[in-house]
């Protein structure tokens, strides 16, 4: 296999891209990423010298360097991560959405189709796999799951661009038959996640003893999954997925954000060094301005990928949630590099206004 990643130095990506190296697999990988905010070269830094391996800085948008990359690699599977990710950030701005979720897998599909199947060709054993999200089923209510058939109902500019372009690379299956694979899945965490998300935000505040944002009133619930058992779904679907199908993949570990949020809290309380005067670390919690349209529950219905192609998740949050702290507490350097950069004004204009409004006002006890 000649695979091209894009956005391997972002967080999945670059788990993806690690599980490859790390496996004994005979292949060539080449890594096509426009290091915005979100990638990170020292997420890869350490497998760089593999001889496998290519990094190429560029613009997913960039059809000239997609196609070049194409030819010179004789690529013939293009694992497509690269977007912009961040719902928060989506209804701040959400033009750079359209623009690589949109845009840019347009771009990769029109870049595949010319060299896979211009001039009659056959596409073969070639394959273009869409890495998407649950967010593009909308939301649920306190019961049912998001299937493979739940119409599509986006909600926020971040979920819309994606869904938008999924039916871009259905619409190449159908069309020009050119041999895609689409996954949908639910909130990954684990090592690498950039802390303008949930999980590593909290674990990264609490650390140093600062407020704890919970938007709304922390009920809204989310399916996590370990990043590594993703990483190996997308492998399998890559390896074994049945072309023009979609699979969902999710972790089937609902959880509300409040309770989410404990976990840390109290997980921190036992293994990190502890706040002045011993203070628990719930005791930082706040509940602040809710997200704007704040999706109220994803879960996902992983029967497919299990029944067809035989994947589960192999961790538990509860082992899963340990292994992301620890991975934190044993890379403050990978933290310290992120925080000390543009993520401060981030952080300010996204937070400042909402703990000033409701200041003080901490959490009410787990319920
Ligand atoms: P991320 O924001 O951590 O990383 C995105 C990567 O893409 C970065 O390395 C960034 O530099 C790169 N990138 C952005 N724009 C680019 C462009 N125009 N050209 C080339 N590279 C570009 O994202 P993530 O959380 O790792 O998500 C990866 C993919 O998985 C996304 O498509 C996302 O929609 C999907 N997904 C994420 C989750 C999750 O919980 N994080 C769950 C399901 C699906
Ligand atoms: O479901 C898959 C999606 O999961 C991916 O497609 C997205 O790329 C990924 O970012 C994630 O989206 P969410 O919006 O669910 O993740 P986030 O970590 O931003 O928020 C998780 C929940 O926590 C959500 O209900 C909002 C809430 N939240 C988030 C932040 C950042 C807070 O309460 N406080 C916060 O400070």
């Amino acid at each position: 296999m000649n695979i091209l990643v894009t956005g391997g130095c972002g967080f999945i990506g670059s788990n993806f891209v690690r599980l490859l190296l790390e496996s004994d697999r005979s292949f060539r990988l080449v890594n096509l990423d426009k290091l915005t905010y979100a990638g990170n070269l020292g997420n890869l830094a350490d497998l760089s010298g593999d001889p496998r391996y290519r990094f190429v800085k560029g613009d997913i948008c960039d059809r000239e360097v997609v196609d070049r990359i194409i030819a010179e690699e004789s690529i013939d599977r293009i694992v497509h991560f690269a977007a912009e990710s961040h719902v928060d950030r989506s209804i701040d701005g959400p033009a750079e959405f359209v623009r690589t979720n949109v845009v840019g897998t347009f771009t990769l599909l029109e870049a595949a189709r010319s060299a896979w199947l211009g001039g009659g060709k056959d596409a073969g054993e070639r394959r273009f796999l869409h890495v998407s999200t649950d967010e593009v089923y909308g939301s649920l209510g306190e019961t049912g799951y998001f299937t493979e058939t739940t119409p599509y109902d986006p909600r926020s500019p971040y979920s819309a661009s994606k869904a938008s372009s999924d039916h871009l690379v259905s619409a190449y299956c159908h069309t020009y038959a050119l041999p895609v694979l689409i996954t949908n899945c639910s909130n990954n965490y684990g090592p690498h996640h950039f802390p303008e998300k949930l999980i590593p935000l909290i674990i990264l505040n609490a650390l140093k003893g600062q407020e704890l944002p919970v938007y709304g009133d922390g009920s809204n619930v989310r399916d996590w999954l370990y990043v590594a058992d993703h990483c190996r779904a997308i492998l399998t679907v890559l390896e074994r997925g049945v072309v023009g199908e979609t699979y969902n993949i999710g972790g089937n570990s609902e959880k509300r954000n409040l309770e989410v949020v404990e976990t840390v809290c109290d997980i921190l309380d036992e293994v990190a060094p502890p706040l002045s005067g011993n203070a628990p670390r719930r005791s930082l919690i706040r509940f602040v301005k809710d997200r704007p349209g704040h999706d109220q529950r994803y879960a996902i219905d992983a029967g497919k990928i299990r029944n067809d192609l035989g994947w589960t998740p192999e961790v538990t949050f509860e082992e899963g949630i340990r292994r992301t702290i620890d991975w934190y507490l044993a890379n403050p350097e990978w933290s310290a590099a992120i925080l000390s950069g543009s993520y401060q004004d981030y952080y300010s204009s996204m937070y400042s206004e909402r703990l000033q409004e409701r200041g003080g006002e901490s959490a009410a006890p787990a319920g």
